[in-house]
């Protein structure tokens, strides 16, 4: 397969349509191309998690990750969403895209937590952050998906949660690896916001799977 370049990647990523109006309780903002490009890119060229892997993509709204992913050359990409307006988008893209290794589910991810383990080699996510009356949210998908994967799960969080989530790694048995730290400006999508987008810090993270240290997480409460 011919191999795509990071700024090619960011590139098509730009084509991308994201939420039409956004939904504040969903924490409904997308990955800016150029952050999910260099994530993919780097999940791709330095972990090799994605060409010919099964994907599956945590909240993946209008599908930046999984469009991403597939053009990778993901064997698959499942992206899963609570949200049939951006679903809708998402096929959209796909369409729009000429993707065949793509598919998609409407769910919500607190109800996966205990079905399909160890589906996907590889869980991509951009979750919420747990900021809008959904607290702990973050840690549900993150949960979720150290459920479902086989190899590896990369997340992003926001860097003043970092020692918490090294708590339950620690606990879960899980390794966690910081691979880069982000500036994350969310765009001022909501009318409360007053500046036009809001600098976060962010944590992008790996964890690794080890089903064998694992045995037993699903046991231990969040
Ligand atoms: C920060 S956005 C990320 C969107 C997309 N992955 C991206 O990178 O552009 C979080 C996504 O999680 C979805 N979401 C929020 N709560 C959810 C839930 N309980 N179950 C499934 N999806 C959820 C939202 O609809 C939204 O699309």
């Amino acid at each position: 397969m011919k191999k795509t370049k990071l700024k090619e990647l960011e590139s098509c990523l730009q084509d991308v349509d994201v939420f039409e109006r956004p939904k504040l309780l969903l924490e409904q903002y997308p990955t800016r191309p150029h952050i999910a490009a260099c994530m993919l890119y780097t999940i791709h060229n330095t972990f090799d998690d994605i060409e010919n892997k099964t994907v599956a993509d945590l909240g993946c709204g209008c599908g930046m990750l999984s469009i991403g992913s597939a053009m990778l050359g993901a064997g698959l990409c499942v992206g899963f969403d609570i949200d049939a307006d951006a679903l809708e988008i998402f096929n959209r893209n796909v369409e729009e895209f000429e993707l065949a290794n793509i598919n998609m589910v409407q769910c919500d991810i607190c109800s996966l937590s205990e079905t399909m383990p160890e589906t996907f080699d590889t869980v991509i996510m951009n979750p919420p952050f747990g900021t809008k009356h959904n607290k702990g949210m973050d840690m549900i998908f993150l949960k979720t998906a150290l459920r479902m994967a086989r190899t590896a799960v990369y997340s992003l969080h926001k860097t003043s949660t970092r020692q918490h989530i090294q708590k339950k790694a620690d606990e879960w048995k899980v390794k966690m690896e910081v691979i880069a730290e982000l500036k994350y400006d969310l765009p001022a999508s909501y009318k409360f916001h007053k500046k036009k987008s809001v600098d976060i810090e962010v944590d992008f993270i790996r964890f690794s799977v080890d089903k064998l240290l694992n045995q037993g997480m699903a046991l231990k409460p969040i």
